[in-house]
């Protein structure tokens, strides 16, 4: 088992390759009364309804970035009113990233806050959404605009929900692994290179989230509000997320961030010199997990409109996170539009 701390409005545990059934038992006698919130093929395949008692109520949610709207946020905020929860009690997500960004967003909203934990099921939201505290919704203006910073009690992943997951969603999980690689965690870029596909990979699983995590945590307790230093986590997400609205939430966030990825390296080449090198391991790494790494050229106007509404945005000025060699991210802050058009370049299709 692999435990790292994070510091942040309050002090939690990010505990990877634990039995999630005995956690969850041991997050119950804590409270009184406590609600778990899960997607309906979730509840299916692990069976929760089994957890249901006087004390336990199951919330289920709608699936993906579906269940992450203003509508299912007020649904929850009902059944946390009906089962009278109080400060002392909690929510518990079990699912994947979208189910943990909307748990939180309850717990930090009921009674204006109250406890929550995390157990992820999928890769993404093992290394990534169910660490740091960012909970929130998407609306019609974009995904992620509405949130709060607001951390969980405790994260807990059991790497034996990975069984269930298909390769699909497991690289899609990998984008955000390859990125934590690319920013800063030397020893996932080493393993990755050793391996041929995703086959070899899967068995790497608990030490890759748990260099995840433990990097992820060292970010969120060094800048928990995003001030700067969490921008890194950023990298490829800038292009990714305006890619994620352009497909209507179609593609894997992953899948998204992927093509991203190979953008932030092309763009880093562009405006502060990155290698060819280094650049093109952005690109191989990526396929070799059947990731995509080519966008359409005719979707830049959008994506550049789109680009403009990022979190990172400062007035007109468009911010990327870029690197200027593995390991040392640099924030691109006088980007033009020339030479987003000239890394798009490199990427279109
Ligand atoms: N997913 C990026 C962050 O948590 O800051």
């Amino acid at each position: 088992m692999h435990s790292v701390e994070v510091v942040a409005e309050r002090r939690y545990a990010v505990e990877v390759g634990i039995l999630w059934r005995e956690k969850l038992e041991e997050i119950l006698a804590i409270h009184q009364r406590a609600i778990i919130f899960a997607p309906q093929f979730v509840v299916e395949r692990f069976s929760l309804e089994g957890l249901v008692s006087d004390r336990v109520l199951l919330h289920i949610l709608p699936e993906g970035e579906n269940q992450k709207t203003i509508h299912e946020w007020e649904r929850a905020l009902d059944r946390c009113a009906a089962h009278n929860l109080t400060r002392s009690d909690a929510v518990i997500a079990i699912g994947g990233g979208a189910t943990t960004d909307l748990t939180g967003f309850v717990a930090a909203s009921w009674l204006r806050g109250i406890a929550w934990y995390a157990i992820p099921t999928t890769l993404a939201a093992m290394v990534d959404a169910a660490i740091g505290g960012k909970t929130g919704l998407n609306t019609v203006h974009g995904k992620n605009l509405v949130g709060a910073f607001y951390s969980p009690a405790g994260v807990y992943i059991d790497i034996s929900f990975l069984d269930s997951l298909s390769d699909r969603d497991f690289a899609a999980g990998l984008a955000e692994v390859i990125k934590t690689g690319f920013i800063g965690e030397a020893k996932i870029l080493e393993l990755l290179v050793a391996t041929r596909d995703l086959n070899e990979v899967r068995p790497l699983a608990e030490e890759l989230i748990a260099l995840s995590a433990g990097f992820k945590a060292r970010v969120v307790s060094g800048d928990f509000r995003e001030g700067r230093l969490r921008e890194i986590l950023n990298y490829g997400h800038t292009l990714g997320h305006a890619i994620e609205k352009a497909e209507k939430f179609q593609l894997r966030h992953g899948e998204a961030v992927a093509i991203g990825l190979v953008f932030a390296g092309e763009l880093s080449s562009v405006a502060v010199g990155l290698d060819a090198e280094a650049v093109a391991l952005h690109r191989s790494l990526l396929s070799r997990f059947e990731l995509p790494t080519q966008y359409p050229a005719s979707a830049l106007p959008m994506l550049i409109e789109t680009m403009r509404g990022d979190k990172k945005a400062r007035g007109d000025q468009m911010r990327f996170i870029g690197l200027e060699s593995i390991g040392t991210p640099t924030w691109l802050e006088a980007i033009t539009v020339d030479q987003i058009s000239q890394a798009y370049g490199r990427i279109s299709s």
